[in-house]
């Protein structure tokens, strides 16, 4: 809240405490600032500086890690910008996203913290809503599975880090695919260096959608290869044997098409 709205309570309480304000409304004036709703989603958004978001994202990764560095890139610059109500927002609850939830490896964790900020900025449990934030969140992913990354280099790195392409958006997938191109432990500090890279890399592109949104030219610029596509005609929704549902490359875990046994 350090908007216009903390500054009114302040001159509130500064003129209620010239008036002598009684105990009794003092206490309501807390009382209404501690059951505070959080208005509705999407909050307001500012356009965000790329590369304020990314040095921020990177920063949080050595605090909190991947899925708090990611959010905090990007929810961090809002509550600076914008304020209320992302000061009502703990980045903190990210946390739990740390090396695909908990250390799991499901997930990749950049990815749960930048779709989260992008759902808060950009989403709303309305379906037009909802589906402009799936919107924004498949390309993401879909980025995160065919590009070479981390492509943010931090202006003070620890390490020189190389890049590699997941092919998936799990965490064990995208970790072990670097060691395997880069040659270096999966818990290296290289590999952490590379993981808070990625970060920030994540962050900065899914600032970048939120921004191409704000000014109405969002467009994917992902999209799944044919070969998945041809995959999906028969086993996702609507084909004839609808027995999967997914937009992840298949090849990430079936590796290709060649090596599943086809009747
Ligand atoms: C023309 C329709 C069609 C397309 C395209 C297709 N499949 Fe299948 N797939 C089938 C059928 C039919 C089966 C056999 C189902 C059964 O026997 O129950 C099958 C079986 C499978 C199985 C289970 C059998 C196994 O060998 O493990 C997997 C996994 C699978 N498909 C993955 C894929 C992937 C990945 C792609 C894309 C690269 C793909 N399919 C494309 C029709 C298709
Ligand atoms: C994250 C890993 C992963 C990805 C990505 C993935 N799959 Fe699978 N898939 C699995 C696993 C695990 C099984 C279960 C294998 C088993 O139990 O034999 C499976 C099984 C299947 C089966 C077999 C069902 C059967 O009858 O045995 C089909 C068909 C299938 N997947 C299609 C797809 C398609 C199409 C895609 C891409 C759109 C895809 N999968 C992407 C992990 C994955």
């Amino acid at each position: 809240m350090k908007s216009g709205r903390r500054n009114a309570l302040k001159l509130f309480a500064a003129a209620a405490g010239a008036a002598t304000l009684t105990p009794f409304l003092a206490r309501n004036v807390l009382a209404t600032r501690e059951t505070e709703k959080s208005p509705a989603v999407p909050w307001p958004y500012k356009k965000l500086d790329l590369e304020r978001v990314a040095e921020r994202a990177y920063g949080g990764y050595y605090q909190g890690a991947c899925c708090y560095g990611a959010f905090e890139g990007i929810v961090g610059q809002l509550r600076e910008d914008v304020g209320y109500p992302y000061t009502l927002m703990p980045s903190e609850i990210m946390v739990f996203g740390e090396g695909g939830v908990a250390g799991i490896s499901s997930l990749c964790g950049a990815l749960i913290g930048a779709s989260s900020a992008i759902f808060l900025a950009a989403g709303g449990l309305e379906g037009k809503k909802r589906g402009e934030a799936f919107g924004l969140i498949r390309e993401l992913f879909t980025w995160y599975e065919q590009e070479a990354l981390p492509n943010y280099r931090p202006k003070n790195p620890k390490f020189e880090i190389k890049t590699s392409v997941a092919n998936s958006p799990l965490c064990h997938a995208s970790v072990t695919r670097w060691c395997k191109a880069t040659g270096f432990k999966s818990f290296s500090r290289e590999r952490a260096e590379r993981c808070g890279w990625l970060a920030a890399a994540v962050a900065k592109h899914a600032a970048e959608l939120l921004n191409s949104r704000l000014d109405g030219a969002f467009k994917p610029a992902h999209v799944l290869s044919s070969e998945v596509q041809t995959c999906r005609s028969c086993h996702d929704k609507g084909g004839t044997l609808e027995n999967s549902r997914g937009l992840m490359d298949c090849g990430g875990c079936h590796f290709s098409s060649a090596k599943v046994k086809h009747p």
